[in-house]
């Protein structure tokens, strides 16, 4: 089965086909990241306009590149939720007129939903259960995957996500939009024990916070600037980037431990890390636990990854009208 993937709920306009909800035949992405990053961050009307000019090329490349028309795909999956809604809106109404014109199913993917399906691309072998750590620009959660469809949450962010941390902490160190590569480029000439900052105590087992770690980092850069003084940027962002990455693996590894979990995964833009996949890699090799990570083409906004949940979604019958409308805001385990 043929399914046609389209992504466009933050800075990348993209479209894939994926065969079988495992095989890649396209994935295009047109990113509006370097020009955000002259703003510091995302400007969400940006977005949406950069989606319109970009959307028709994109779609028709992946179909090209896929060499494949129209007619000879199944279904048109698209992103209807979380994002930013204008962004969001524009993939959802260009897919539902495709659909429309061309005869065929549409399948609404959540987004979180489709970055844990990035992990059946890079790893066809892996099937649900397994107990998984999203960690994106937006949201930082552990779910337990039951089924393709059907997804527990165990804990999440109580504040900022992983994603949404590191973007904070490299504006507030001058290192540029999107922050993660910026600061873990950084931290490579950086000593790590240079600064001492919180692990941030959280309710809820499973929970993080990362609130007061960036407002530490905030601190450190503003009393130095009060007392005249320099800091080292490398180090901060390696110290920093230590924390984050040691709160996200261990966090994981609990409820792994806790769960008895045998499979761990890690998806979204923040599992491109490598100092997290890093940890992981040891932590799951101490419980004996088999860890699954998307490649790194897979871990960031991509549409291949719609089309692969999209594939899991059309088998359990969720199929949309062309009354679909885009959400800002939707859970991981909606029915
Ligand atoms: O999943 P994603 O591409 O978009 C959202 O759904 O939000 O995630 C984007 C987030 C950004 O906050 C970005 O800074 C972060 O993922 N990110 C990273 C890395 N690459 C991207 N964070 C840490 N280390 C990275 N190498
Ligand atoms: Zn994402």
């Amino acid at each position: 089965m043929y399914i046609l993937g389209i992504e466009s709920s933050c800075d990348e306009t993209a479209a894939a086909v994926v065969k079988d909800g495992t095989q890649v035949l396209s994935s295009v992405i047109a990113s509006s990241a370097q020009e955000q990053n002259l703003y510091g961050g995302v400007v969400p009307e940006i977005a949406s306009r950069r989606h319109i000019e970009h959307i028709s090329t994109t779609v028709r490349q992946a179909l090209e590149q896929a060499n494949l028309t129209m007619e000879q795909i199944d279904a048109v999956a698209v992103t209807f939720a979380p994002g930013l809604i204008g962004a969001v809106l524009v993939g959802v109404n260009f897919a539902k007129g495709l659909a429309y014109a061309s005869g065929k199913p549409l399948i609404p993917v959540h987004h979180l939903r489709g970055h844990v399906a990035a992990l059946y691309l890079s790893h066809p072998q892996l099937k649900p259960p397994f107990l998984c750590m999203v960690a994106s620009g937006g949201h930082s959660h552990i779910v337990k995957v039951t089924d393709y469809t059907k997804f527990e949450v165990l804990g999440r962010t109580v504040d900022d996500a992983a994603g949404e941390a590191f973007d904070k902490v490299s504006r507030t160190l001058g290192l540029g939009y999107p922050g993660g590569p910026a600061v873990s480029k950084a931290a490579q000439q950086g000593n790590r024990n240079a600064y001492k900052l919180p692990t941030p105590h959280v309710e809820g087992r499973y929970n993080v916070s990362f609130s007061g770690l960036k407002t530490a980092v905030m601190n450190v850069v503003n009393q130095a600037e009060m007392k005249g003084e320099s800091i080292s940027v490398c180090d901060l962002a390696a110290s920093f980037e230590w924390r984050i990455t040691e709160i996200l693996s261990e966090k994981l590894l609990l409820a792994a431990k806790d769960t008895n979990a045998p499979v761990i995964c890690l998806a979204g833009g923040v599992a491109a890390n490598h100092l997290l996949r890093e940890q992981l890699e040891k932590g799951a090799a101490k419980i004996k636990a088999e860890l699954c990570m998307p490649e790194l083409k897979y871990c960031g906004d991509n549409a291949a990854m719609i089309a692969a949940q999209g594939y899991y979604e059309y088998l359990a019958g969720n199929i949309g009208g062309l009354d679909l409308n885009g959400l800002a805001t939707l859970p991981i385990d909606y029915q």
